[in-house]
């Protein structure tokens, strides 16, 4: 395809808003467009690639699956399927007793809310305000408002709880005094309302900010929903696979969810494949009414994948690299930002690489939109890939957990020079 081509047929393919840059190949961690230009990449797809592109333990697990069996039926798992799912098994706390099958974040994310509502009979879910949860019908439904009202009708009945966002506390306290009212709040939501059977939200949200819930947080609302009998379900598609710093936020914040999803990381986005665990009630519940997903999903090439993916982040201790280069990062753009924006520095925060780095105005603690939208567009120019929240709010940094410590100094300055020009 020649340039001209390609950027009319750019305008055939749904983008969204960033659709601008056509990819052609990527050579190690750094991207490369049909002009020839290199983007280093500090996104990973938006938290997919956790174990690097193209990695050849991955390429090799699919080739030599594709020569023995490239696909089956749903009704009948294959022996890919049935490894990848005693191997997520082992892998998870102690508490879940099926791998429900999916594609993507959404569709495992439906299978927890039918899980739930066979389950419950509660047909209501409760999630939070700047959450996003997928684009199925259902899963955007239940997302913050940017993505469902006014622009689809809402498919299932939801409840917005307010975001566990110390920085900008929805209640207007302060860390050190809030005795985590955001969380003592589910309680008065559910009291208030019967019809709620599950509570689902993400660990980390992801695409609403790079925002961490305080630690105690999380035990406060799962001992709340077990007191309610509503289902309490982490959606871990963009925190899992090492993304925090751990293989999982469940093991890194200690909790146990009645449910989980995964997706993006699984399988580092070489072939798609997706998992909703599900504890013994809520699976046995769903059997009953014979559920199924999607004639695709865990195919045997993509269970190949995962399983090479899954060992290449466990054979190189990629979580554990993602806290120790993420704090790293973290610590650095702190400092570049104290030297050329110190008036204009809002937060810089996450956890392991899901990193949020947000820009207030000076003199206030206004978000700087401007000099956010400013400062993504150059680095982009400039070589750098990074994503943003979906609010255009936080410059997010999403780097391959393999990203080596020259790489790391390459993106820095790239930042630095940005900066300096904004
Ligand atoms: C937390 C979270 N849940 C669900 C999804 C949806 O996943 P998918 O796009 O694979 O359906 C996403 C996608 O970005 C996500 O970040």
């Amino acid at each position: 395809m020649d340039n001209k081509t390609i950027s009319e047929s750019i305008k055939k393919v749904n983008t969204g808003d960033f659709g601008s840059i056509c990819f052609e190949k990527v050579e190690g961690n750094t991207l490369v467009d049909f002009d020839g230009n290199e983007y280093l990449d500090f996104s990973s797809g938006y938290g997919v690639t956790n174990a690097g592109w193209h990695r050849e333990k991955v390429i090799e697990g699919i080739k030599s699956q594709i020569d023995k069996l490239s696909y089956s039926t749903l009704a009948y798992p294959t022996l890919p399927a049935l490894q990848l799912s005693e191997l997520l098994l082992k892998l998870m706390p102690v508490g879940f007793s099926k791998c429900a099958r999916a594609i993507g974040g959404a569709d495992a994310n439906e299978i927890i809310f039918k899980s739930s509502i066979a389950f419950n009979g509660k047909k209501k879910v409760l999630s939070l305000d700047r959450g996003y949860h997928g684009g199925t019908k259902s899963a955007v439904s239940i997302s913050s408002g940017k993505f469902n009202l006014p622009r689809f009708p809402s498919l299932i009945d939801y409840v917005h709880a307010p975001t566990p966002f110390c920085h900008h506390c929805p209640l207007g306290k302060k860390k050190e005094s809030c005795n985590i009212d955001c969380a003592l709040m589910i309680d008065e939501i559910l009291k208030k309302d019967e019809e709620i059977g599950l509570f689902i939200m993400e660990p980390v949200i992801g695409s609403g900010g790079a925002i961490v819930p305080p630690i105690e947080y999380y035990s406060i609302v799962q001992d709340i929903c077990k007191h309610h009998k509503v289902t309490f379900a982490l959606d871990e598609v963009i925190t899992g696979f090492g993304r925090i710093g751990a293989m999982t936020a469940m093991e890194k914040f200690g909790i146990v969810p009645d449910a989980v999803s995964f997706a993006k990381g699984l399988s580092g986005g070489m072939i798609p494949i997706a998992v909703a665990l599900l504890n013994q009630d809520l699976a046995e519940s769903l059997e009953k009414y014979q559920d199924v997903t999607s004639t695709f999903a865990w195919s045997p090439l993509a269970c190949a994948a995962a399983i090479a993916n899954i060992e290449v982040l466990i054979e190189e201790n990629l979580p554990s690299e993602a806290n120790e280069k993420g704090e790293y990062i973290v610590s650095k753009i702190k400092s570049i930002c104290r030297k050329y924006i110190p008036e204009s520095i809002g937060d810089i925060r996450g956890a392991g690489f899901l990193i949020g780095i947000e820009l207030k105005k000076s003199g206030s603690d206004e978000i700087d939109f401007e000099l956010t939208e400013k400062l993504y567009n150059k680095l982009i120019k400039n070589g750098l890939m990074v994503s943003t929240s979906w609010l255009m709010d936080v410059i997010i940094m999403m780097p391959p957990l393999n990203i080596s410590y020259s790489d790391i100094h390459k993106g820095l300055n790239i930042f630095e020079d940005c900066l300096k020009e904004v």
